[in-house]
């Protein structure tokens, strides 16, 4: 009897950090973090290299400095949300909810975004 107890106060409690954590389909906002290109590099060799190394799929790659001067013109915010909520209908291609990073934090996204403008070797606000 306790056991069922037990799995019924349990149940209850991972239903409602489901309920509460679920968010439904609202887009995310990027909050004005401070870059920590070493974690960027990270990041960037263990996901984003995939597609943006030698630009697959329409994906900008790192010596495309014309696509990354593009980009950082619309401010590392902009660039910031793209990643985090994905690039659904893109002008070049499609890329997924967090550049397909389930585990990466927000940090770790703009980290990464931040390591590959600068080896582009271009800047954004
Ligand atoms: C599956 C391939 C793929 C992966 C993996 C990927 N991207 Fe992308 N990314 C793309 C494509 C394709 C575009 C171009 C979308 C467009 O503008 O048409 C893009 C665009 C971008 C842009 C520009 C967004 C904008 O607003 O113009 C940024 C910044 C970016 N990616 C960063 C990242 C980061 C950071 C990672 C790793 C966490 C990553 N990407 C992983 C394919 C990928």
């Amino acid at each position: 009897m306790k056991k069922l107890m037990l799995l019924i106060v349990g149940t209850a409690i991972l239903g409602f950090l489901f309920v509460s954590c679920g968010g439904g389909s609202q887009q995310k906002e990027s909050k004005s973090l401070t870059a920590d290109i070493e974690n960027g590099k990270v990041i960037y060799e263990k996901v984003c290299i995939a597609c943006h190394m030698t630009g697959v799929a329409g994906a900008a790659s790192l010596t495309d400095k014309p696509r990354w001067e593009e980009m950082a013109a619309k401010g590392m915010k902009t660039l910031h949300n793209s990643v985090i909520n994905g690039v659904p209908e893109g002008k070049y291609g499609v890329m997924l909810e967090r550049g397909s990073c389930i585990d990466c934090s927000d940090q770790d996204l703009y980290d990464a975004v931040a390591y590959m403008l600068k080896e582009a070797g271009v800047s954004a606000k």
